[in-house]
């Protein structure tokens, strides 16, 4: 793992938006893995204006999110589709066709996460996943005791998820409880891995990830498995470590 702490949140969003711009000159067509919360907002800031400027170009980009509210529709503002419009897609030149999310309005599931694991085989994979990290260590919606060997699936939000994210929410009742998400086994299949952290609050559960031992309690955990993962984080989240 390598680890850049960064003095606040501005330089920790530059820092990442610096390497994932990084990989879309070198790869033109990447396949970009990318995530919500308050976290890569910034990121996604950076981005925006990178493509503005024409440093970056998201015409031959592929993207796929880690995951989705079930019962939300793409036209929800709480849904991660519209979180993903507003806060990127809509600002710059990626076609409509190259983005993709879990589709929250399936009524199947099993068909629908079988369906998202083979679009990110049918893409090759994914080149550089974006994760965020949930303050019980989850990454996407892999909440703490999922098997490791999951690709995309439904999973039932823990209380501390769904506390945590009732922020966004007007009233408690309306947060979903279900999700989809790629799994752990999907994640791992990433060729590189970027996780950024801020904030004093994730510091105890950050540092359980980088040198607790690799269990399903703590999902992220299992990224001391992957051989190329990049931490960016401040210097609150990183300090514990
Ligand atoms: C949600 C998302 C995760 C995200 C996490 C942390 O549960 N599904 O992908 O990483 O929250 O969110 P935040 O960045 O707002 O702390």
């Amino acid at each position: 793992m390598k680890i850049y702490k960064t003095n606040n949140y501005y330089e920790m969003s530059c820092k990442a938006a610096n390497i994932i711009a990084a990989q879309m000159t070198l790869k033109p067509d990447s396949v970009l893995g990318l995530a919500t919360g308050s976290t890569p907002e910034g990121i996604y800031q950076q981005l925006i204006a990178k493509c503005l400027k024409g440093e970056i170009d998201f015409s031959n980009i592929q993207t796929v999110n880690l995951d989705e509210y079930v019962g939300l529709d793409k036209d929800n503002p709480q849904s991660y589709q519209y979180y993903m419009n507003s806060k990127l897609f809509s600002h710059v030149n990626i076609p409509e066709g190259n983005y993709h999310l879990p589709n929250g309005m399936a009524t199947d599931s099993e068909t629908e996460c079988k369906r998202y694991d083979q679009l990110i085989e049918d893409l090759g994979y994914v080149d550089l996943q974006l994760l965020g990290l949930g303050l019980n260590g989850h990454i996407g919606f892999n909440e703490p005791n999922t098997h490791f060997s999951k690709g995309t699936y439904l999973v039932g939000l823990a209380k501390s998820t769904i506390d945590a994210n009732s922020r966004f929410f007007e009233n408690y009742e309306d947060v979903p409880r279900f999700a989809y998400t790629m799994g752990i086994k999907t994640i791992m299949s990433a060729k590189k891995i970027l996780l950024v952290v801020n904030g004093k609050a994730k510091a105890k559960i950050l540092k359980e990830v980088v040198t607790g031992r690799i269990t399903p309690e703590v999902p992220a955990s299992i990224l001391q498995l992957h051989n190329d993962v990049t931490i960016v984080a401040d210097s609150e989240a990183l300090s514990l470590l």
